[in-house]
């Protein structure tokens, strides 16, 4: 293992009616909240009443920025930023999925920055100080609820870039699993997609000596094996909510990367070019690349995807070759993420080989993509023609 140290300051409420915890996380009463949500989803889900009365307790002044697409853009940071600024904003309440809080992240470092605020975001400028911000999650994915990380895009230039800070870890988080009941299933099946893409992109480390870690994740993603599909059979089933929220929660809260390098990453660069381009949900564009991915590198080095395959997915290997076993891996992730509803091809959302360049020129944005396999320019268009 290498050295490591854990730190996660989020205060994570978990289940049900734990959002009456809000009044006492904000600590004292009377602050400026500034309330960041989506296209609407929770004023039809009643989770937007359910916050307001909260902040009605906290005699809180409630100020609010709605509209927060999928796949956050800057313009719309911006737009907080203002507000921020404008009204001397305390503090900020994420009320959301993924989205909302990454697009809250980069509007609490912002509010603090004199710049523009993708200065921060590619890391040109320092990020030195962050208004405080919570989160109530509303759709188990991206695990943003209780990591420092956010992913945000620049529409004007088709970039779309995560970036990290300890500032903006949120101080408490609320996950009430029957706030995610009203994910319509495309989205709930995505989720699933994302959090077990986490768990694989760290499974992928080339540490030694690290079976506590290991079979962390291979629990994890059996896990989903079995939940997963109940989930999607039942989905309104609060026991099967619960399981998928704390499962993506600790998918991406660096528990998971405890003693490691921290995992390969690279299919994550890959899609976050592909949806800076096509503007594509991000577990949509996770499972047409991963099993691809698998492939691609199990040609050079079968040993850890035979692993996952027989520790994961039960594969015999008797009187199998490494790479027949690990062939048959990727070909079971493939297919259970298909038996979900996920898409499988580029073709699924009616992308051709026309723009590969410009992904691959996306995709190496930042200096190095993958660890476990570091990928050249040739190895991110073989995953590609993979996944036509
Ligand atoms: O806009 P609203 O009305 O909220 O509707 C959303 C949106 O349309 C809807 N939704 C959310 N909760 C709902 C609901 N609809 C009904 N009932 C509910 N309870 O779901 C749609 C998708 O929401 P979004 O927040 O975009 O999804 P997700 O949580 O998957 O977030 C995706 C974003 O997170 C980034 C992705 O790249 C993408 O931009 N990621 C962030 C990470 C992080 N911060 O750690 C890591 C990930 O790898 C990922 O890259
Ligand atoms: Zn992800």
């Amino acid at each position: 293992m290498n050295t490591f140290l854990q730190y996660n300051p989020t205060r994570l409420f978990f289940g049900k009616d734990q959002i009456t915890q809000i009044p006492s996380e904000l600590g004292r009463k009377g602050l400026n909240v500034l309330v960041v949500y989506g296209g609407g989803s929770i004023k039809k889900n009643g989770v937007y009443d359910n916050v307001m009365e909260q902040l009605a307790k906290a005699e809180a002044t409630v100020y609010e920025l709605s509209g927060v697409e999928p796949n956050p853009r800057l313009a719309t940071v911006k737009q907080g930023v203002d507000i921020c600024k404008r009204e001397n904003i305390d503090f900020l309440l994420a009320v959301g999925g993924g989205s909302v809080i990454d697009c809250t992240k980069a509007i609490a470092v912002g509010a603090k920055y004199e710049g523009d605020p993708w200065d921060l975001i590619t890391q040109q400028a320092p990020i030195e100080d962050a208004l405080p911000l919570g989160t109530v999650l509303t759709l188990a994915a991206t695990g943003s609820e209780m990591n420092q990380v956010s992913v945000i895009t620049n529409w004007d230039t088709h970039e779309k870039l995560g970036w990290g800070s300890p500032y903006v870890f949120p101080t408490f988080s609320i996950l009430d699993p029957a706030n995610t009941k009203s994910v319509p299933m495309d989205q709930t099946v995505y989720g699933i997609v994302d959090s077990m893409s986490h768990a694989l992109e760290h499974y992928f480390h080339r540490t030694e000596n690290t079976p506590m870690i290991d079979g962390f994740i291979e629990s994890l993603l059996r896990t989903a094996l079995q939940n997963g599909p109940k989930l999607v059979e039942n989905p309104q089933t609060y026991e099967y909510r619960e399981t998928m929220m704390y499962l993506s929660t600790t998918a991406f809260n660096g528990t998971l990367s405890n003693g490691t390098d921290g995992g390969d990453w690279a299919t994550h660069g890959i899609e976050h070019a592909l949806s800076a381009i096509y503007d594509i949900p991000h577990g949509g564009g996770l499972a047409i690349l991963f099993p691809n991915w698998l492939e691609h590198v199990l040609e050079e080095d079968p040993t850890r995807v035979k692993q996952l395959a027989v520790n994961v997915f039960g594969i015999s290997d008797e009187s199998k070759t490494d790479s027949e076993v690990a062939k048959e891996g990727a070909k079971a992730l493939r297919t259970f993420w298909n038996s979900l509803g996920a898409p499988s091809q580029l073709s699924d959302y009616d992308i051709d080989d026309q723009h590969f360049d410009d992904i691959i020129q996306k995709t190496f944005i930042r200096p190095t993509v993958g660890t476990y396999k570091e990928l050249d320019h040739d190895s991110v268009r073989d995953i590609l023609k993979r996944s036509l």
